[in-house]
């Protein structure tokens, strides 16, 4: 779909990936953009003061505040779930309560917002409509520090999968992102490979504008896509390790 002329919703956008993902929305031309942020003050100044830009107050977890923020905003016609949390354990001694955390979150969060503006995006019209979700390389394998956090990003890869068929022939893409790791307060403290926030932001948009349903958004995820749409199991093994 084209960016230029949308009305986007970009959830935890804030901070992180979802400020470089607003950022690169406005440089596409977006005609609106509603940046929504569990606390709304905690959106840049510059940024509040683009007159495309909506500031939204809007916790995924909380059913009252999806309920008033959708409300709050019209013409949406480019949902993207952004918003997520990222806590650690391991499948056997992990905290449950931080997997219920992480699940809440970005599984049960992503969907709820997204059943709250589906009416929205059904109403596009011919310009057409796209849910993209940003998910993570690792739900389609996890790694054992981060176990609640990969099954969580797993179910949320299950929703996009079944969203796509649900709303098939609604005129509305439903596309997933799957970065590898992201140079983020997320990650702050974890020895990896980072990607630049800002250049995977721009590859997700140019992956929407391009019709994509599935985005590698960076080289490390491009090269272990390839890898997991060849054998998912040499995947698996590679990220067990
Ligand atoms: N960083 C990585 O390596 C990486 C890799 C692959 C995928 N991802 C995914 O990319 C997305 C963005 O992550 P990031 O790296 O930008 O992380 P981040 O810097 O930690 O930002 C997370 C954002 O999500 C928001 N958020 C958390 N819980 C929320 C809730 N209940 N309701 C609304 N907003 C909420 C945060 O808001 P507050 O400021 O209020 O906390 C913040 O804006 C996430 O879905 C993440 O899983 C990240």
């Amino acid at each position: 779909m084209r960016i230029s002329g949308s009305t986007a919703l970009v959830t935890g956008a804030n901070r992180g990936l979802g400020a470089r993902l607003v950022a690169e929305l406005l440089r596409r031309d977006a005609s609106t953009v509603y940046v929504a942020a569990r606390d709304p003050e905690s959106v840049a100044e510059d940024v509040r003061r683009d007159p495309r830009v909506r500031v939204l107050a809007l916790d995924v977890t909380d059913p009252d505040s999806v309920t008033a923020a959708a409300r709050a905003c019209t013409g949406v016609d480019l949902l993207i779930n952004n918003a997520g949390v990222l806590g650690f354990g391991d499948v056997l001694t992990g905290d449950l309560a931080v997997f219920e955390r992480d699940l809440a979150t970005n599984y049960l969060g992503a969907l709820r917002v997204t059943r709250a503006w589906l009416p929205s995006l059904r109403a596009a019209g011919p310009r057409g409509a796209a849910v993209v979700n940003v998910l993570t390389l690792i739900a389609l394998a996890p790694v054992a520090p981060m176990a609640g956090y990969c099954a969580s990003k797993a179910a949320a890869h299950s929703m996009t999968q079944a969203l796509r068929a649900a709303v098939r022939g609604d005129g509305i893409e439903v596309i997933g992102a799957y970065p590898g790791g992201i140079d983020t307060e997320m990650l702050a403290g974890v020895d990896a490979d980072k990607a630049d926030p800002a250049e995977v932001a721009a590859r997700i948009l140019t992956g929407v504008e391009t019709g994509r349903e599935i985005i590698w958004p960076d080289d490390a995820s491009a090269g272990a896509g390839a890898l997991y749409l060849g054998d998912p199991v040499q995947l698996e093994t590679m990220l067990a390790a």
